[in-house]
């Protein structure tokens, strides 16, 4: 069969994790970089031997392109999607797709309009710890859900601030700890959990003063099933910790550090469970986004999402995190920010 040629609008930091990752799928193949810095997009293009341009629309006129990852920064992608939908490529955009569902809701009635698929990076559904537990949860394992929680306890430097223009801003970044960092954990929890129904949080700044966004907030949530959970999300906490995320019910509980599987225990034991407390100690496949956002991040995740992007191409089916899946994590993040500025309790 043959491969489906990507190319990738975006070459900073997380641009050449997505060529790495297209370079490990067998079935995939770079063609063509873009990015308005030109030395940026030169560099990517030398390392992998693709076409480069400055200006994305050429990159869209290619034949042999069948698929564009979005890496461009967050509140700018609206606009490219749209064209990629026109141009008839399939998107795999980074998270968030967009900034606000408004501008979101633009993408996915183009893509629908189109024909064309959207995809949306949540590299961490893709772990294997992740999988392990949505699994459980179909199963009915963990019995009545009582409370789902995520805690994103990450630092970032001023200096990590001040290396884009667009980071914290409201108009570029749509939000801080939450809406840039920790939307990979929110986005599980509710993956996990299920809808929330109404939310009530706060949000504020403790160390990063000069952003427009959060570096720090905190949200009770009650999920549609009746469970209750929280979310502590900040980038003002040093030195940064492991991601967590937490599941506990009535028959069983769980907790993740970076995807990867911490704690397992259910009343009713299954063969597959020696296997998994067997593996409790194995660090994340996925690396971590505690303090330093890249030198710690691995191409695994992404490597695995782009496979099943590129599958989802062959064997004409949707991908497994589509536009409205995506969607979902802006949405509670939408409302906690509504919530966090009326001092009300909201529904998502
Ligand atoms: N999945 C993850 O774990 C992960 C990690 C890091 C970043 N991200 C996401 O990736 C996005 C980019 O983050 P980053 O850290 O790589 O930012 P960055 O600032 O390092 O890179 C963005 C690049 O886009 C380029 N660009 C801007 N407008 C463009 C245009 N019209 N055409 C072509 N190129 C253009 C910029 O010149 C820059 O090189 C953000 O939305 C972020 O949330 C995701």
């Amino acid at each position: 069969m043959a491969k489906i040629g990507y190319g990738i609008i975006g070459c900073g930091n997380i641009g050449p994790v997505h060529a790495a990752a297209i370079a490990a799928v067998p079935a995939a193949k770079l063609v063509a970089v873009s990015d308005v810095v030109e030395r940026t997009a030169q560099a990517l293009s030398d390392k992998y031997g693709a076409a480069m341009y400055t200006d994305y629309r050429q990159l869209l006129e290619r034949k042999d392109i069948q698929a564009v990852c979005l890496c461009v920064p967050s509140g700018m992608r609206m606009e490219i999607a749209v064209a990629c939908a026109e141009a008839g490529k399939n998107v795999l955009s980074e998270k968030p797709l967009d900034v606000s569902t408004k501008r979101i809701d633009r993408i996915i009635a183009a893509t629908d309009k189109a024909g064309v698929r959207l995809g949306c990076i949540f590299q961490s559904r893709f772990a294997d710890g992740s999988g392990l537990i949505k699994q459980a949860l179909d199963q009915g394992r963990f019995g009545t859900l009582v409370l789902g929680d995520a805690y994103i306890k990450w630092y970032r430097s001023p200096e990590y601030y001040a290396s884009g223009a667009w980071r914290g801003t409201k108009k570029w970044d749509g939000g801080g700890a939450l809406m840039n960092q920790g939307i990979h954990q929110i986005d599980l929890l509710q993956w996990f959990m299920g809808p929330v129904k109404t939310v009530k949080a706060q949000v504020t700044r403790r160390l990063h003063h000069g952003l427009e966004v959060e570096d720090t907030a905190t949200a009770m949530l009650e999920f549609e099933n009746g469970a209750f959970g929280v979310i502590e999300g900040s980038t003002a906490i040093w030195p940064g910790h492991p991601a967590r995320v937490e599941i506990h019910g009535s028959e069983g509980s769980t907790y993740t550090e970076d995807g990867a599987i911490k704690f397992w225990q259910f009343t009713k034991r299954r063969a597959v469970d020696a296997k998994i407390e067997a593996q409790l100690s194995r660090e994340s496949e996925l690396g971590s986004g505690a303090a330093d956002p890249l030198s710690s991040l691995k191409t695994e995740g992404h490597r695995r999402q782009i496979a099943d992007f590129t599958q989802s191409i062959q064997q004409d089916r949707p991908p497994r995190i589509d536009g409205r899946e995506g969607r979902n994590a802006v949405a509670l993040i939408e409302a906690i920010y509504r919530s966090a500025a009326t001092g009300k309790a909201v529904k998502p």
